[in-house]
């Protein structure tokens, strides 16, 4: 069966083919990181505009690049939620479009579970169930992936996502958006234990997150070290702080690992990419003799083959749409 696939939830405008859910035949993506960078973080009104822009040429791309046609495909998987909603609709209206004129099904993705089958192009033998951390820059949550459309939160942030604690962060040291990426890449060289930073936990929720005070707890570092005129290491900052974030991640993952049982681990996600993530938890798989699975890195970030992916599997369990599907800027991963 094949599926094109279409993402547009925030600055990434891309489209995929992939067969039977695992294969992939194309994948493009149109980034407007560098157009956001400018002002520090995605501008949503700016994002949609370069959506429309972009959609019809890398939907063209792919299938030219999929050595497919139109005619040749089974359905069209659109990512439908969650994200920025001017963005979100530039696909859902496009998908609408092409299903009305091809007849092909129309299949709504959510976001978040499109992220979790990255692992399943990554590793063709991956079935549920698995425990996944799932850590972008808009959530951070673990998941309990009992079927492919059968999922289960069972933990998550209160207030910043992963992502967005290691943007902002990075911002207050200075490093332009998307500043996770480089802040991961300064972090190689530095000492963690230079600077001591607060591991914030949830009082009575040992599975949810709490970024904001780990943030807040930097942006003062740096504020009191202007002004005392000290200087301040920034891959050291950089690696204490990433440290302290992954900590807090694998903390409550293996919490959650001792609790259900669970026999395969897995993550997804953009911070699914960061190196000091990746290693803890092959350390945790290692000592809790659990599989883990990692998303390969072309696959950590927002891409259309994963919704092509998780289409698949939601298309055989019958969640098509009609005429009248809408974008939701926010809904559970839970509710498909
Ligand atoms: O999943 P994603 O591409 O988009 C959303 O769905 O939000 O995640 C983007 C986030 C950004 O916050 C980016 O800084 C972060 O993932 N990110 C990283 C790394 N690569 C991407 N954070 C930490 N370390 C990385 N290596
Ligand atoms: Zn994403």
């Amino acid at each position: 069966m094949l599926l094109l696939g279409i993402e547009s939830s925030c600055d990434e405008t891309a489209a995929a083919v992939v067969e039977d859910g695992r294969r992939v035949l194309a994948s493009v993506i149109a980034s407007q990181v560098e157009e956001h960078k400018i002002y520090g973080g995605v501008v949503p009104e700016i994002a949609s505009r370069r959506h429309s822009e972009a959609i019809v040429g890398v939907v063209e791309q792919a299938l030219a690049e999929s050595g497919k046609s139109l005619s040749q495909l089974d359905g069209i998987a659109v990512t439908y939620a969650p994200g920025l909603i001017g963005a979100l609709l530039v696909g859902v209206n496009f998908a609408k479009g092409l299903a009305l004129s091809t007849g092909l099904p129309l299949i709504p993705v959510h976001h978040l579970r499109g992220h979790i089958a990255s692992n399943y192009l990554t590793h063709p033998q991956l079935e549920p169930p698995f425990l996944c951390l799932v850590v972008s820059g808009g959530h951070s949550h673990i998941v309990e992936v009992q079927d492919y459309t059968s999922l289960r939160v069972l933990g998550k942030t209160r207030d910043d996502a992963a992502g967005e604690a290691f943007d902002k962060a990075a911002r207050a040291m200075g490093i332009p958006y998307p500043g996770g990426v480089e802040l991961d890449r300064l972090a190689e060289e530095g000492d963690e234990n230079a600077y001591s930073l607060p591991r914030p936990r949830v009082e009575g929720a040992p599975l949810d997150f709490s970024f904001s005070g780990l943030k807040t707890a930097v942006i003062n570092l740096l504020h009191n070290a202007r002004q005392k005129g000290q200087e301040i290491k920034i891959p050291d900052l950089c690696a204490s702080y990433r440290k302290a974030v992954v900590e807090c991640l694998i903390e409550n993952f293996s919490k959650a690992v001792q609790e259900t049982g669970a026999r395969q681990l897995a993550a997804a996600g953009g911070v699914s990419a960061n190196r000091l993530l990746r290693r803890k938890l092959e350390g945790l798989s290692r000592e809790t003799r659990r599989e883990l699975f990692l998303p390969q890195l072309s696959l950590c970030g927002d891409n259309a083959a994963m919704i092509a992916s998780q289409g698949y599997y939601e298309f055989l369990a019958g969640n098509t749409a009609g005429m009248d599907l809408n974008a939701c800027a926010q809904r559970s991963i839970d509710l498909g």
